[in-house]
């Protein structure tokens, strides 16, 4: 049986900011061990019989199942939780939802808008909340990348992450957990589109190299991971047309993977978008590792639950 320690029980994970590099470590190390096991259908229910509540205020494909699979998979169950169709929705509180649900559930994931809902639910809940994705930020797609990294390379210290594109959430989340980890982050981003200053603080803070670049083309150089998310993120279709003007150029395409050298690997946290951010050949070319990150999601936030909850 696989052994998990008891220090990280009861923790909520809404930031990777808030966790040392052990304990992000210790997430990875799990997830490691536990991949192999299910890939061979050898039971590891440990979680048994607990249950996750999942609050989606956005859409999802990857979060929702990779959590409602991985929690059936430790030998609990997952609740799907439209936020529209709870009282939430209706105006009863973050505070009084947080405290009915820690009666009935054993652990939170929610994705929303607000970073600050996820940390008021967390504040007033007694069980792990998990931030499932908010506008700011994305730490367990955090968790699945850097578990793909160290897979490809078989290390993540001194390594160099090149971010193109949108200094989105899923940027924000990466560049922490890069700087935690020891390896380099540029971001390559047109002006207005550069990564949240607060987490680029924090990265630093931490150690990191952080560099923020307006030239996708010289950022390249020497990249050992390249990285890119969609231009218009969930909450600003309106901007659409603004954003495929401003971003244009900061697409990855096989021009940009051969610039980079041979040993480089792609990184997508998925959805794509063909022909914007990254192009299909790309996406399904040999230096892509999307599908395995896209797997990860699975392993990394079962070693996740598996952690945090009692
Ligand atoms: N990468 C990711 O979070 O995908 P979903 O929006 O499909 O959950
Ligand atoms: N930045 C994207 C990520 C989707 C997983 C969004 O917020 O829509």
């Amino acid at each position: 049986m696989v052994a998990v320690a008891d220090s990280l029980k009861g923790r909520s994970f809404t930031r990777v900011a808030d966790w040392s590099s052990n304990e992000l470590l210790e997430v990875l190390d799990l997830a490691d061990e536990l991949k192999p096991r299910q890939q061979a259908h050898e039971e590891h229910h440990l979680l048994p019989g607990r249950t996750l509540g999942m609050i989606f205020q956005k859409p999802s494909t990857r979060t929702r199942v990779s959590f409602e699979v991985g929690i059936y998979q430790l030998g609990g169950t997952g609740l799907y939780l439209s936020a529209a169709d709870l009282q939430l929705g209706r105006g009863e509180t973050i505070k009084d939802t947080a405290v009915v649900l820690s009666r009935y559930l054993d652990a939170i994931m929610i994705r929303t808008f607000a970073q600050s809902d996820v940390e008021e639910l967390a504040a007033n809940a007694s069980i792990p909340v998990i931030n499932g994705l908010t506008d700011s930020s994305h730490p367990c797609q955090a968790l699945a990348d850097v578990m793909t990294i160290r897979e490809r390379f078989g290390r993540l210290e001194g390594l160099k992450v090149v971010y193109l594109g949108d200094g989105n959430n899923v940027c924000a989340s990466l560049m922490v957990a890069c700087a935690k980890l020891g390896m380099a982050f540029v971001a390559a981003t047109p002006a207005g589109y550069r990564p949240d200053e607060e987490a680029v603080r924090i990265a630093r803070d931490a150690g990191g190299s952080v560099e923020l670049v307006d030239d996708p083309r010289s950022a390249v150089e020497g990249a050992d991971v390249l990285y890119t998310d969609v231009w218009t993120s969930m909450g600003q279709e309106e901007e659409r047309q603004q954003r495929l003007q401003d971003l244009a150029g900061f697409g990855i395409d096989a021009g940009l993977v051969k610039e980079a050298g041979d040993d480089v690997i792609v990184l997508h946290c998925l959805p794509a978008h063909y022909g914007e951010e990254i192009t299909e050949e790309v996406l399904y070319g040999p230096a892509s590792a999307v599908w395995d990150q896209s797997e990860n999601r699975l392993h990394a936030q079962k070693a996740l639950m598996a952690l945090v909850i009692r």
